[in-house]
């Protein structure tokens, strides 16, 4: 079966790393036509928008996206295209999973977690104003609805992967109505799985705890921006941002695409490592029924990281990324 999904390059090294990811997945014989659409910097100077009507089209048809990562300006230009893209398809849900990847070396050994991030509310609703000059204001929205939708996702999740424990991820002792609905909604979604542990920390006493001890967290859930934060920081514990992939997810669609950014310090030079957008890519694979398309890539993926030298500079290798993806390419068989 061929399977239609869109493809976004992106920006920086978004192109070098979709272009790594398309050719392993052919190599693995996964049948794609993919239809490929700008967005970010480079869809603004083709089309003079950054999320082209085109792209969310072909989004809405296909219902799957590979995404490279897109540049936002910092500070002023456009808003950004990842935030706007989540919002037009309603990607409610982001999921990240941190587990160790078979030798990649990182701080700690054993963690095995997964983020759910609510992706589209809190301060990320892009509201702020100037009140009188020298006074902004920013918004913070929390709403039962976005709250109990995202935190049944997080239970359900735990519950189909047989995961233990659900903790919610909160400053409810500061922000106590905002964040305080938050809680409330996660304590009552608890209710309807009782199989399934259930517990509450405040965002800076988790952030302590992940990095003295992650193996004690299972499956989190957390508002859009401490979810922001704390997926880069668990990042950190298995590796680094070369190595986490992830998945927005709503009811009509589902975009994959790596935690990194567009790393315009190594863009265009063959030197990123594809390896984030490609367990990604496994993600999408097993969206699509394709499960034993993801085993075979997860297993050429592991034997090729196990020679410390085929692994990328960020890795302590020295492979450029198209040897890389040679190498993958290879023990694929292809
Ligand atoms: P970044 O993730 O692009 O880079 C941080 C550091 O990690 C850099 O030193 C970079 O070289 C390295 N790095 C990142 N990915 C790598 C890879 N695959 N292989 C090897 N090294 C890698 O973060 P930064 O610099 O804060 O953001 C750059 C741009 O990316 C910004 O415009 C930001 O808005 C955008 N961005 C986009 C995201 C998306 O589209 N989902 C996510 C995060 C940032």
């Amino acid at each position: 079966m061929t399977h239609a999904i869109t493809l976004i390059p992106g920006d920086g090294i978004g192109p070098e790393v979709t272009a790594a990811v398309t050719r392993i997945l052919r190599a693995a014989g996964v049948a794609v036509d993919w239809d490929e659409h700008p967005a970010g910097v480079t869809a603004l100077e083709r089309t003079g928008q950054t999320l082209p009507l085109e792209l969310l089209e072909s989004i809405r048809r296909n219902r799957v996206a590979l995404k490279g990562p897109v540049a936002t300006p910092v500070g002023g230009g456009f808003t950004s295209v990842n935030v706007g893209l989540r919002k037009a398809l309603d990607l409610y849900s982001n999921l990240r999973p941190v587990r160790n990847l078979p030798g990649v070396r990182s701080r700690f050994e054993g963690v095995d977690l997964v983020i759910v991030r609510e992706n589209t509310e809190d301060l990320y609703a892009g509201l702020e104003h100037e009140v009188v000059p020298g006074v902004v204001e920013s918004l913070k929205i929390i709403t039962e609805r976005a709250s109990s939708r995202i935190a049944r996702f997080a239970f359900d999740h735990a519950r189909r992967h047989r995961r233990r424990q659900v903790t919610a991820i909160h400053k409810a002792n500061i922000m106590k109505q905002s964040d305080g609905l938050f809680l409330e909604c996660c304590r009552t979604v608890a209710g309807e799985f009782p199989e399934i542990a259930y517990d509450e920390r405040i965002v800076d006493a988790a952030c302590m705890q992940l990095v003295m001890d992650p193996a004690r967290f299972d499956v989190l859930v957390m508002p859009n921006l401490y979810g922001d934060i704390v997926s880069d920081l668990c990042a950190g514990l298995v590796g680094g941002l070369g190595v986490v992939g992830s998945a927005n997810l709503g009811a009509e669609a589902a975009v994959f695409e790596a935690v990194h950014g567009t790393a315009p310090d190594i863009a265009g030079k063959n030197a990123a490592n594809p390896t984030a957008l490609l367990l990604a890519a496994m993600m999408m694979l097993q969206h699509i029924d394709e499960r034993a398309a993801a085993d075979r890539v997860m297993a050429a993926l592991t034997r090729v990281l196990a020679d410390p030298r085929a692994r990328t500079r960020d890795l302590g290798g020295v492979s450029s990324t198209r040897e890389f993806t040679d190498a993958i390419c290879a023990a694929l068989g292809a």
